[in-house]
């Protein structure tokens, strides 16, 4: 069934309550009759059906341009170690900029960029491609070359895409910081990526106040790093938004973004890179304390974004105006803010800014502004535009949207249904895209106007995507709940973790041998072959769709000189899908009392960002161990839950348990 409703007339109190009832019992939603659909899908399936492989190879020709054409397409000879296009030669930056420019569209918008004071500023496809040739020859100069490291802690300006574009223009590898991570996590991906530049900026602006991001980069002296030798700095707030002081600089390190252009010359020719040469690296979490260094390479990466950027958001370059709400600092940003709308030459919105300042509504006000036709973002922020209420989005006019699309956790069927008619007016398919930043682009979705949707459901692969469900002793599952799998390789998938094949391998490749990439992900398979994605099987955590490790976190939290030991466990959560629960014993005869709370959150704060700051934090005099030392963790999300205990009869102090669950039980579901 469809739904015509209009956002103003379900805001009126009540009615939308019991539309959402009502819709809940709906299983199904067909694509809407008068979806017009741009990009065709079926032949692409066929296709792909009929020869994987084949079907990549196609596409490559179609939506790449290539300086030395392939002649093999994939080299599975040593798995897991794939190749794709390996002896192909493209520049990413050219795919992305020249040859939009070349064909007479380099007066398209490329970014409509706002600012959350009102600002707006339009950047053409010939701007971004005069400015990242400019910051190509300023990267050259300060001795940045092929296969080197660069480093990028910008916000959302688009200085940072120019930044990526321009390595990606002389074979520079980037490596991306989410801009929310703390300095002393920049310093850490700086330090074991051996990162020879960082840029980076001098104040960053969040509701209303200044982050003074230069001088915590430098509090964090990392220009003691050996390998770093130059700091670039982009001149984004000034003296005036720093209290009357520009951002500190090392004479001789430091250079200003803008002074460094200026006296770059305009014009370098793209480096016509290997398909196979990296293209970046991207710090994510993992099992352990240490981040993993996701590295993609150049001709895969790039196909798999471009190719599912048209498929899945129905893209039409010409006449759609596109905008991803994610940070750059993400796969989400990586792929569908920069490379693959670039290479569609699409024309995007990108807006530094927060979702509820100066108001509730500003994320429409944009979307009305700008008539934005496809929006995507994450269930973690509908959430709460659900709580903020439908008559935020009311004030104002959705009606030029007509693709929505979420990412990164499953959505609740509320959730989705609420997107649906708030904010899609009941006639907008919804994407939900399923993927990660290892396999670089978006493996499982729906195509608006082909497949019918389930809310919750990332529903079916996209062509040439093979996800499988296993038991835990590898055997195929028809249908039921299992270990997610990818059996055959693509070519954005990740080629190996930086300078640690053997951690690829094991993380990825172990379980069920080297052809069979293991997701880390458990799903459900339903009777007509749709994917619903449960959640992760290892020790990651899913915070508003952004991954953090317990280990990780744990490792922050018992660097504090109180904390004699913790454990992190997620707890589900209305608003962010899961939250940080951490048990906490601490040193001697320290208190745990409030301010001591508030002091091991900021303490969090400071060593990755706010996003991996503990929700609640509970005093234990004990963890539950197995006799081996193991703490169980699974023991302890039970308690944070409020669930019956399981099988204690492990623990090496089965009292611990119990003097925990008291406790807790007596503070209450929140202390
Ligand atoms: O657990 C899955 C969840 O996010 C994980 C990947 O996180 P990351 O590498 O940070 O990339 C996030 C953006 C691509 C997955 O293993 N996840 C991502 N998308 C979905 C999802 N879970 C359910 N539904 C989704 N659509």
């Amino acid at each position: 069934m469809t739904t015509t409703e209009s956002s103003s007339t379900l805001s009126a109190a009540g009615t939308l309550e019991a539309e959402l009832e009502r819709l809940l019992s709906v299983e199904s939603f067909p694509p809407p009759a008068d979806f017009v659909r741009r990009v065709p899908y079926e032949a692409d399936a066929a296709a792909a059906a009929a020869d994987p492989v084949a079907f990549w190879a196609d596409k490559a020709r179609e939506l790449l341009d290539w300086d030395t054409p392939f002649t093999k397409v994939l080299n599975d000879e040593n798995p897991p170690f794939y190749k794709w296009f390996e002896d192909g030669t493209l520049n990413v930056s050219a795919n992305c900029l020249d040859r939009h420019v070349a064909a007479g569209r380099g007066d398209k918008v490329a970014y409509y960029w706002a600012g959350e004071e009102g600002e707006r500023k339009v950047v053409t496809y010939a701007d971004l491609l005069e400015e990242t040739q400019r910051l190509a020859n300023g990267l050259r100069s300060l001795g940045v070359g092929p296969g080197d490291v660069v480093g990028i802690f910008l916000p959302m300006i688009p200085q940072v895409a120019v930044a990526m574009l321009a390595c990606a223009r002389i074979g520079a590898v980037h490596n991306v910081v989410f801009g929310g991570f703390a300095p002393s996590a920049v310093r850490e991906r700086m330090e074991v990526s051996e990162a020879k530049v960082l840029i980076t900026v001098d104040g960053a602006r969040r509701k209303g106040r200044t982050a003074p991001v230069k001088a915590a980069v430098d509090e964090e002296k990392m220009g003691d790093l050996p390998s770093l030798e130059h700091i670039i700095v982009v001149e984004a707030v000034g003296a005036a938004g720093l209290g009357g002081q520009r951002a500190p600089m090392t004479p001789g390190r430091d250079i200003w973004y803008e002074e460094l252009i200026a006296a770059a010359d305009p014009v370098c020719p793209p480096v016509a890179m290997s398909a196979e040469a990296p293209l970046f690296i991207l710090y994510s979490s993992g099992s352990t304390a240490k981040p993993k260094g996701i590295l993609h390479t150049t001709g895969g990466y790039l196909l798999g974004a471009a190719y599912t950027h048209r498929t899945v958001f129905d893209l039409d370059p010409e006449t759609d105006i596109y905008w991803c709400s994610a940070d750059v600092g993400w796969i989400t940003g990586h792929s569908y803010i920069v490379y693959g709308p670039l290479a569609n030459g699409a024309t995007s919105v990108m807006y530094e800014g927060a979702p509820d300042y100066p108001d509730y509504d500003v994320w429409w006000k944009l979307i009305a502004e700008f008539k934005v036709t496809i929006f995507y973002t994450a269930p973690t922020a509908i959430r709460a535009c659900m709580k903020w209420g439908a008559e935020y989005p009311a004030r104002h006019d959705l009606s030029s949207l007509r693709v929505l699309g979420t990412v990164g956790e499953p959505i609740n069927p509320k959730a989705w249904l609420w997107y649906h008619l708030v904010i899609g007016g009941g006639r907008c398919p919804i994407v939900d895209t399923w993927w990660q930043t290892e396999t670089g682009s978006i493996m499982i979705s729906p195509v608006p106007g082909v497949t019918s949707t389930k809310p919750g459901s990332a529903t079916r692969p996209l062509p040439g995507i093979s996800p499988a469900l296993l038991t835990e002793d590898g055997q195929p599952l028809a249908a039921g709940t299992g270990v997610l799998v990818i059996t055959k390789p693509w070519p954005s998938m990740l080629r190996t973790l930086y300078r640690d094949d053997e951690r690829f391998v094991q993380t990825y490749f172990s379980r069920f041998g080297p052809t069979t990439y293991l997701v880390g992900d458990a799903a459900r398979l339903d009777p007509d072959g749709y994917f619903w994605i449960i959640g992760r099987i290892d020790d990651v955590i899913n915070v508003s769709g952004h991954r953090l490790s317990t280990a990780e976190v744990e490792s922050a939290i018992v660097a504090h000189e109180a904390v004699a030991e913790a454990a992190v466990v997620a707890q589900a959560d209305e608003q962010t899908g899961q939250a940080i629960v951490a048990f906490v014993t601490l040193a001697g005869d320290r208190v745990g009392d409030d301010a001591m709370v508030a002091e091991l959150r900021e303490h969090v704060a400071t060593k990755i960002g706010k996003l991996a700051r503990p929700k609640r934090v509970i005093w234990a005099d004990d963890l539950p161990k197995t006799r081996s030392g193991k703490i169980m963790r699974r023991l302890l999300r039970d308690i944070a839950e409020g669930r019956a205990l399981g099988d204690v009869t492990t623990l090496r102090d089965p009292a611990v348990m119990a003097a925990l669950a008291a406790k807790v039980a007596a503070a209450g579901p929140e202390d």
